[in-house]
């Protein structure tokens, strides 16, 4: 059955089905392909979409941008202080009005129940640039990358190291859906003061959708144990955004991504890190540079993978 996601929201994967995810991911493939051959996509020519920020961004703000130029269309930043999004105007307003004015509505915000709300009233799709719930685009530029270092996702180890958050999530959607083995290794002390529908939902979810993919999903809070045989390793912050002086670091410590962990991995294992980095918490320096590291190939995708959103649901 042929993927149609025209006029489709895309606030979270586990929204998607395994085909959709596919489709974006090979998609984001082929445009990436195109654009290192010089050949010109102009897939959205004369559209136009707004991006809207409630936090900072290097990678979501250029990339959508840059994408956007690269389909023959335009955005248009609208930043913290531009439209105060639920404090100057509504979220129902500001939907239908950018709906009057846009193709495509992109947003990073904190509670993602505003991009829900967005999606309830725009006319135009409306895409997850990160909440504090999931980052859906960060997890198909991820899953590009996974499969030009690998060439396969069913059967594979992923393991993520650190906060169980909105990037771990998008990972657990995701990647079950490919039939990716995922694993998530985080101090039980963090696990234990989240509120329990942080993750609680998510490992129902997995139970229940995990086995019809053939993948399974693991939590575990011996990082050794996880990372052994992995062929996939990823890190994230471990604070997020909005979250800073909220956890205590010491727990996190034997969590940390450094040449004395990844060595327990498979030896062709790829490091994956959504950026931006705190190297020596997180992430050791010496393991990002290592030619096992594709962390600025996952940068890069995040391009070609959200041209293949817009370009599916914005046509
Ligand atoms: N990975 C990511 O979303 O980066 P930014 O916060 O810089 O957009
Ligand atoms: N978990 C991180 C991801 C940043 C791209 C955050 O939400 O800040």
């Amino acid at each position: 059955m042929a993927v149609d996601l025209r006029g489709r929201h895309v606030l979270s994967l586990r929204d998607l089905t395994p085909e959709q995810i596919l489709q974006l991911v090979e998609t984001g493939y082929q445009l990436k392909l195109e654009h290192h051959r010089g050949q010109p996509h102009p897939l959205l020519g004369g559209k136009t979409l707004a991006m809207i920020f409630q936090k900072p961004s290097l990678r979501t703000r250029v990339s959508f941008e840059v994408g956007m130029g690269q389909l023959g269309g335009r955005a248009v930043y609208l930043g913290p202080d531009d439209i105060q999004l639920g404090k100057r105007e509504t979220t129902e307003d500001i939907a239908l009005v950018l709906s009057r004015y846009t193709d495509g509505i992109m947003a990073r915000v904190f509670d993602h129940e505003t991009v829900v709300e967005l999606a309830r009233h725009a006319q135009v799709p409306v895409i997850n640039g990160l909440s504090q719930w999931v980052h859906p685009c960060q997890a198909l530029g991820d899953f590009l990358t996974v499969w030009e270092k690998k060439r396969r996702f069913a059967g594979l180890k992923l393991v993520f190291l650190g906060d169980f958050n909105n990037v771990a999530r998008s990972l657990i959607f995701g990647g079950l859906q490919l039939g990716v083995n995922v694993t998530i290794a985080c101090p039980s002390e963090i696990l234990d003061s989240k509120p329990p529908d942080e993750y609680d939902e998510v490992i129902e979810w997995a139970m229940e959708n995990g086995p019809r993919h053939g993948a399974v999903l693991t939590i575990c809070n011996r990082p050794k144990d996880a990372v052994q045989d992995a062929d996939v390793v990823y890190t994230d912050v471990w604070e997020s955004m909005g979250e800073k002086g909220t956890k205590t670091k010491d727990f996190f410590r034997p969590f940390q991504l450094n040449a004395e962990l990844f060595r327990l991995a498979k030896p062709d294992a790829v490091i994956l890190h959504c950026l931006p980095a705190v190297y020596d918490e997180e992430l050791t320096y010496d393991v990002s540079r290592l030619p096992n590291s594709a962390i600025f190939d996952q940068a890069e995708n995040r391009l070609h993978a959200q041209k293949a959103v817009m370009a599916m649901t914005m046509r």
